[in-house]
């Protein structure tokens, strides 16, 4: 393996911490969701939080995760639960569980610092290694479809909408069409096949980020089905709160931003029946108090110590009784 031990330790550093903890408003006893468990940083964290007898149910779609938060949380016994399972089914795994209600969720969006440091998952597009890394992407190495795979079977149109969708990639229509030549002559493979097709089809010149940044995050937000799993995860997650429970969300792009934005607002609109209707006919309730008008970022001092807490936008809301 060309890869050495140290680049696969899980070295994640929990983002804005203690705003996720006071967000959270944690207390003795408390039942808490950490949706994407991770290294277990946000969760440990959580169960001093809560001591000497709250409960944290993790989830996560990766099963290495799964393992270093077994081994990170061990000590904590029987106040943990992991699940290997996606947050977008949040409520099937509450009602095996037996769960009625919890009093906090945490959701930390995207990739962990190990699943970008292990260049044999296909998450970063490193020029040191990426002759050797594979075109895989996928959170869940036990199953879906590998970036590879969708490289090689989608189409053009479909293509373009995942780049300008998920990334605003200015030149999508451009890179489908180089992507479909480019595969006619050699299956893309790796990490090197897929930027040597970014930059034959010249997109993002003179700006200032490499275009493949946006490239790799609209092939991992497709690979991963994210926009739909945020969305149900969301959803799932408003209707596991008791009132007065805390839903605190860590998103590290735009795209991801915009839809938690959106979700929450709606959530603490209730009714959207164009003015004038007569009878609400959406059904829509009022279900959330947003707390955070803007979202919270890393202080000067966090990005100092942790440079990938740079693009995190951390939002926070209050569950309340229905209402219309
Ligand atoms: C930023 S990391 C979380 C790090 C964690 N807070 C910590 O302190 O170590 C994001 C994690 O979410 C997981 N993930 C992404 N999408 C998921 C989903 N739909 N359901 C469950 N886990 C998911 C990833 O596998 C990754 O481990």
């Amino acid at each position: 393996m060309p890869y050495t031990s140290t680049q696969n330790e899980f070295s994640h550093r929990p983002v804005l911490l203690e705003e996720c903890l006071t967000a959270l408003k944690l207390q003795p006893g408390a039942t808490v969701v950490d949706g994407t468990v991770g290294g277990g940083g946000h969760a440990a964290a959580i169960l001093e939080g809560t001591a000497p007898d709250g409960h944290l149910i993790g989830l996560d779609l990766d099963g290495e995760a799964i393992r270093e938060s077994q081994r990170r949380l061990e000590k904590f016994g029987e106040r943990v639960t992991l699940v290997q399972e996606s947050f977008r089914n949040l409520d099937a795994v509450l009602a095996h569980l037996e769960v009625p209600e919890v009093d906090a969720v945490l959701l930390d969006l995207g990739v962990s610092s190990h699943q970008l440091d292990s260049p044999q998952r296909g998450f970063r597009f490193a020029t040191e290694t990426s002759e050797e890394t594979p075109l895989d992407m996928r959170m869940d190495q036990e199953s879906g479809t590998t970036a590879a795979d969708l490289l090689r079977r989608a189409d053009p149109e479909q293509l373009q909408k995942w780049f300008s969708k998920y990334a605003d990639l200015p030149g999508s229509r451009k890179l489908a069409r180089v992507i479909v030549e480019a595969r006619q002559r050699a299956p893309l493979r790796t990490a090197a096949d897929l930027r040597a097709v970014i930059a034959e089809a010249r997109i993002g010149r003179g700006r200032r980020h490499d275009p493949s940044t946006l490239v790799f995050q609209a092939l991992r937000m497709a690979v991963n089905d994210e926009a739909n799993a945020l969305t149900e995860g969301l959803e799932a997650a408003i209707e596991s709160l008791r009132v007065g429970g805390r839903l605190v969300v860590l998103a590290y792009h735009s795209g991801e931003d915009r839809i938690v934005k959106n979700q929450l607002r709606g959530a603490a609109r209730g009714c959207s029946c164009p003015p004038r209707t007569p009878v609400c006919i959406c059904g829509e309730k009022v279900r959330l108090r947003v707390i955070t008008r803007k979202p919270i970022s890393a202080s000067d001092d966090e990005l100092r110590e942790n440079p990938r807490a740079r693009s995190a936008r951390l939002r926070i809301a209050e569950r309340v009784a229905e209402a219309s």
